[in-house]
């Protein structure tokens, strides 16, 4: 295929390509099947210097981190932002298709530098090269309660992941692993402790949520970029849960609904912190945060789930 391919036309004229694919181990974390078959690509992928890696576990907020960063690094230009949907403005690292479709890995071979990067690898799993090469990494975090509902409606209405089955039993995966890209409680720990040993800032869903201008400013002392603070205000009205959820390139309309049925739920669903307390029993939330503290254990890492 070639590489300048229309990578939303493929993805629309391929749908028997696309099943609830089932999760296959790669050394130790469940991945969808072709990201396991496709393995070595992945592993052996050449990070550059100015690579720039955007490191989450699934709904921890990319979308959002992602249109704040593109925004940033083009300074605040709207029109630009709106080049093309996110998954092409900034690859999949990991994504792979079955054939003939693009693997985020050959997206991004041919891509100009500085590329921007979107990984939902957990840290022991994220290409090497990239720590050789001393990347600037972005991790966002966001409280394990909102994840998971998060991920519980989005595993609904994303057609290439397992069905997330009935809601109690939903729980129990997510607090043992079991659903694609493995343990949240591994991955916000392993970047948490790393960040004394690698360039990485970490930021939190919630307190993007609460000052996404104070969030704007650590974002762009980290990218050692400089605007004015009528542009940092553009940015942040344009990011805004409303905007993005109306933004045709961020809001994965464009994606056939033989990948996301937005029908189901859609890709922008709420945007909250404390959703949670719509959907956890109390019984529920009683035995999810005693497995919570023997979990984190240890940590200093400390998750807002109310704000
Ligand atoms: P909800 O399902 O709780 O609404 P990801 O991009 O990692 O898949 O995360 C998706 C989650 O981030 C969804 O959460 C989505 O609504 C939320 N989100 C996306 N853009 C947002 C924004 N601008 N403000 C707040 N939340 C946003």
């Amino acid at each position: 295929m070639a590489d300048d391919v229309d990578y939303t036309r493929a993805l629309n004229e391929h749908p028997e390509v696309f099943y609830r694919y089932p999760l296959k181990l790669v050394h130790g974390v469940p991945l969808m099947a072709p990201i396991a078959q496709q393995w070595a690509p992945i592993e052996n992928f050449q990070a550059r210097p100015d690579d720039l890696l955007i490191a989450t576990y699934p709904k921890a907020g990319t979308t959002w981190m992602q249109e704040v960063v593109d925004l940033i690094l083009n300074g605040g230009d709207v029109e630009k932002a709106r080049r093309a949907p996110t998954y092409v403005r900034i690859p999949f690292l990991e994504i792979c298709s079955p054939p003939p479709l693009p693997s985020g890995v050959s997206q991004l071979q041919n891509a100009p530098s500085p590329r921007v990067i979107k990984t939902h690898l957990p840290f022991h799993l994220v290409p090497k090269s990239f720590w050789e090469k001393k990347c600037k990494v972005i991790y966002v975090g966001r409280n394990a309660k909102d994840n998971l509902v998060s991920y519980f409606f989005f595993d609904q209405m994303n057609l290439t992941q397992p069905d997330p089955g009935p809601w109690e039993e939903y729980i129990k995966k997510f607090m043992e692993g079991q659903v694609a890209w493995g343990s949240w409680y591994d991955h916000v720990r392993h970047y948490w402790d790393e960040k004394q040993n690698h360039r990485i800032l970490y930021v939190f869903y919630e307190d993007m949520k609460e000052d996404l201008t104070r969030e704007i400013h650590r974002l762009m002392d980290f990218l050692e970029v400089d605007l004015p603070e009528d542009v940092v205000q553009k940015i942040v009205r344009n990011t805004s849960f409303q905007v993005m959820k109306e933004n045709p390139m961020t809001n994965y309309k464009l994606l056939p609904s033989t990948i996301f049925d937005q029908s189901k739920s859609s890709f922008m669903r709420k945007g909250e912190v404390g959703d949670w307390k719509n959907y956890f029993t109390v019984a529920q939330r009683e035995a999810f945060d005693a497995d919570y503290q023997r979990k984190m254990e240890g940590t200093n890492l400390q998750f807002r789930d109310e704000l």
